[in-house]
């Protein structure tokens, strides 16, 4: 597949920092991640790993992998949209793009190869109940903590409608310089107010050590806690996951922070965790008060799980805090 994001055409948005548009040919993330393949046939009218995606009036071309954030967005933007809804995003529909809801229809064709027979809203669902989640623990729990850490944000909207943002020092927003560089322009154009600096910090997760070194030249502070937030992003690292994991999770965590990690459970794909591996790979870098959730439980339901379906561990979330014992000398070995 051909990478095209160089050419991306953001360039006349006044606002938009110029700094992320110029981009390496390895900054696109293309074949090497299974979900691209997983999901991509479910794609049918998107010829091509990149496709422009339209938020402001102006193209920008971003890769299958990138664009599965501006679906995520079309998803919070239903939600928002509903009576009932369990959250407020005054961003996501715009944010969602050309194609967004596109491809959330079509990964909803495809519910059975996920386990969801019948159910095609299984993953517009599935984002609203993480959304929701994870709003409230981070409305609950990190009043105490400095730093916000969001791998993978794609284009979230916490930093600018959800109060508890206002404690932190700072939000950095770690995702590919593809999917910055148009979430940098869009809040720009909209002027939008967030209610804590968010930094943005580009980074391929897949390279060992740039996330560590790209955290550290941004201004983020690995002696202060910090909330470390993977959210919608590991399955598309694959064999990267776990040494990924290790590298956020090991020296650059303060004790006092807390994680919340979406992962797949199951040995089904390269990069899944059983929940046992995932336990020790944690407990080795000195997290403890482990709580596994999965999609359809009492924690992750919130009504809109399918009646009578049995919950499901495809779709899981680990919340943890560092404790102040650093991590095991097997864990520093490694
Ligand atoms: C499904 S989206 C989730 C976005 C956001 N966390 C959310 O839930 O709305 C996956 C995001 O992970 C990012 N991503 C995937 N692989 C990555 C890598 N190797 N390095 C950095 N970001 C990556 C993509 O660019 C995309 O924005």
């Amino acid at each position: 597949m051909s990478n095209t994001a160089g050419s991306m055409a953001v360039t006349n948005l006044e606002e938009a920092e110029t700094s992320d548009l110029s981009l390496r040919s390895n900054d696109t993330l293309g074949d090497r991640h299974i979900w691209s393949r997983l999901w991509f046939p479910h794609f049918a009218s998107c010829p091509g790993h990149s496709k422009v995606v339209n938020l402001l009036g102006e193209n920008a071309e971003v890769s299958v992998v990138g664009r599965t954030a501006f679906m995520v967005a079309a998803e919070r933007a239903l939600e928002a949209e509903r009576k009932d809804a369990l959250f407020e995003d005054p961003f996501a529909k715009a944010l969602s793009g050309s194609d967004g809801l596109t491809m959330s229809d079509r990964l909803g064709e495809a519910a059975s190869q996920f386990g969801f027979d019948g159910w095609p809203e299984f993953h517009k669902v599935w984002t609203v109940v993480r959304t929701k989640f994870i709003d409230d623990l981070i409305s609950r729990d990190t009043a105490e903590i400095p730093q916000m850490v969001n791998l993978g944000a794609g284009v979230d909207t916490r930093p600018y409608r959800l109060d508890a943002y206002k404690q932190f020092k700072a939000s950095y927003e770690v995702d590919t310089a593809e999917v910055n560089a148009v979430k940098t322009a869009f809040f720009s154009h909209n002027r939008a107010t967030s209610l804590c600096p968010v930094v943005n910090v580009s980074a391929d997760f897949c390279q060992a050590g740039m996330l560590s070194e790209k955290l550290t030249e941004a201004g983020f502070d690995s002696q202060a806690s910090a909330v470390f937030l993977i959210e919608g992003v590991l399955d598309f690292l694959e064999e990267q996951a776990e040494p990924f994991l290790t590298e956020v999770l090991g020296p650059l965590a303060a004790p006092g922070s807390l994680a919340i990690i979406n992962y797949a459970i199951g040995p089904q794909r390269p990069g899944t965790f059983t929940s046992t591996k995932l336990k020790q790979l944690l407990e080795g870098l000195g997290w403890q008060n482990l709580q596994i959730s999965v999609f359809g439980d009492e924690r992750l339901n919130y009504g809109r799980y399918k009646e009578g379906l049995a919950p499901s561990e495809d779709w899981a979330f680990a919340t943890c805090v560092k404790g102040a014992v650093g991590p095991t000398p097997e864990a520093q070995e490694q």
